[in-house]
């Protein structure tokens, strides 16, 4: 793909996510050799800006200590920015016209192999204004073109249809790269190799031999600064219904026919239409207050909140995945900000042992933990070494900072926007898979509103609300693992 003559868009790139996120995954992939040879970066925004403003804006969250001036200046040199309103048509046009002037500059040939890709790193309400102006005024039909768009799809079923209907009438669904940023995440891509290339796990991958899995978001700050826009969300519609539910369809999944695309994403559509929607009865919600000391604000500390908001900051659920595989394993994710620390697991417990040899000590678990360093290890039990004949709890485990010291684990954007340059959906959430997602949600977020219901208090700092350990063994035959 290396010939292939690109140029990539970025909307919204005087914004918060393309500094943090966007520009940093393309000079990443630049300083290792991956963009193609002939590549342009345009940035577009409202801001009018001069080149050093707009250089030192999207360079401002490099690792200085990973890189040199030298190239950065390289990465710089193939970076423009056209400044412009997200409705009006000349600007789009005068987009349109640097692109053709930068293929130019390429040397663009008629036998070339051309992409464009747009990213749109833009508030969900312009979504679709922007995409119908690149339609109209931007959109090449003589080379390739890829819409990258970045969550909240909607805020429930109806409206997620909705925008992927609008979506859907401007663009094909294999021109759309819907990102969910935790399949980039390096253990969440290792899920498919981890169960399909080994012969024990899948052997094991069922309700004969699980009890129960649970996978669990830990953030230890609240939503300071961001406030407002968490409010009209929440942590279901922030991380639930997408992250987590991405994660457990690929652990739940069969095994797709091939490592093509649509057939993992088949199979990701397959399981999650087998999983019941979420009942209240089955979940608790949370919301942080501040700590006692006040050193921690509570969530409706912030001035952007409002005062009697009551939207959830931490949720868990107990999911039912309705197939031969899976029925009677409950799946418990669970989610929240300003906990005790900064943790995201996958924990697959396993059946007691049947026999009566050893008096069960504890159970085995394979432990996937995504962040925040990757390991993979399994809670095992051996003969405590020595003379004694007890049995002790240990682990074999694969920690990736002891196994694999020298490779630097790239931020989920720099592999999914390299997806996006190779043209591979295998990482991205299709329409389909995106509708079940929301029917399985809305109902209880529908239920949520409508019932007004409080969410149960915990501090700042803390596990969560009171009976969160409880729900997890009472609700999930859950035992707790000594370390
Ligand atoms: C985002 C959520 O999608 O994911 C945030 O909107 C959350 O609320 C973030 O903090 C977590 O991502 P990561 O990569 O830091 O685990």
């Amino acid at each position: 793909k290396h010939d292939v003559l690109t140029t990539i868009v970025v909307f919204g790139a005087s914004g918060d996510l393309a500094k943090k996120k966007t520009y940093p995954a393309l000079f990443h992939l630049y300083q290792q050799g991956l963009l193609p040879r002939r590549t342009r970066i345009l940035g577009y925004a409202r801001t009018q800006m001069e080149h050093d403003q707009f250089a030192s804006r999207i360079t401002s969250f490099f690792k200085r200590d990973q890189t040199t001036q030298s190239a950065i200046d390289g990465f710089l040199s193939l970076c423009g920015y056209v400044s412009g309103k997200y409705d009006v048509d000349d600007d789009f046009v005068r987009l349109r016209e640097e692109i053709d002037r930068q293929e130019h500059a390429m040397h663009k040939r008629a036998e070339d192999e051309r992409v464009h890709i747009y990213y749109l790193a833009l508030p969900p309400s312009v979504f679709v204004s922007v995409g119908t102006q690149i339609r109209t005024n931007v959109y090449d039909g003589s080379c390739t073109n890829r819409v990258v768009i970045e969550k909240p799809f909607g805020h429930d079923l109806d409206s997620s249809r909705k925008l992927s209907k609008d979506i859907g009438a401007l663009y094909a669904e294999d021109e759309i790269y819907r990102i969910d940023h935790y399949l980039g995440k390096e253990m969440v891509k290792n899920i498919l190799a981890l169960r399909f290339a080994n012969v024990f796990y899948e052997a094991v991958w069922n309700r004969h031999y699980i009890s129960n899995v649970q996978i669990t978001f830990k953030e230890p700050f609240g939503t300071e600064g961001r406030g407002g826009y968490f409010d009209e969300f929440g942590i279901i519609r922030d991380v639930m219904q997408n992250h987590l539910l991405q994660v457990l369809s690929i652990v739940a999944m069969h095994q797709p026919q091939s490592l093509r695309s649509e057939d993992i994403r088949d199979r990701k559509t397959e399981v999650l239409r087998r999983i019941l929607p979420i009942q209240l009865e089955d979940t608790l919600l949370g919301q942080y207050v501040g700590t006692k000391d006040a050193s921690k604000p509570g969530y409706k500390d912030d001035d952007t909140v409002p005062k009697d908001s009551i939207t959830p900051t931490f949720a868990q659920c107990v999911l039912h995945v309705d197939n031969d595989r899976w029925r009677g394993v409950p799946w418990v994710i669970k989610a929240g900000k300003a906990l005790d620390e900064a943790k995201m697991v996958i924990r697959i417990q396993f059946k007691d042992m049947p026999n009566a040899l050893f008096p069960s000590l504890a159970r085995n678990e394979l432990v996937l933990q995504v962040s925040p360093k990757e390991a993979v290890y399994i809670k095992t039990i051996v003969k405590e070494p020595g003379l004694s004949t007890n049995l002790a709890m240990s682990e074999l485990d694969l920690s990736y900072h002891k196994r694999y010291q020298d490779i630097k684990i790239p931020d989920a954007y720099a592999t999914l926007i390299l997806d996006v340059l190779n043209g591979d959906h295998s990482n991205f959430v299709r329409s389909d898979e995106l509708d079940e997602a929301w029917r399985i949600f809305t109902p209880l977020l529908h239920q949520i509103d409508r019932d007004q219901v409080i969410p149960l208090p915990y501090e700042y700092g803390s596990r969560g609300p009171k009976g969160v350990d409880e729900f997890a063994t009472e609700r999930a035959g859950y035992k707790l693992t000594a370390r």
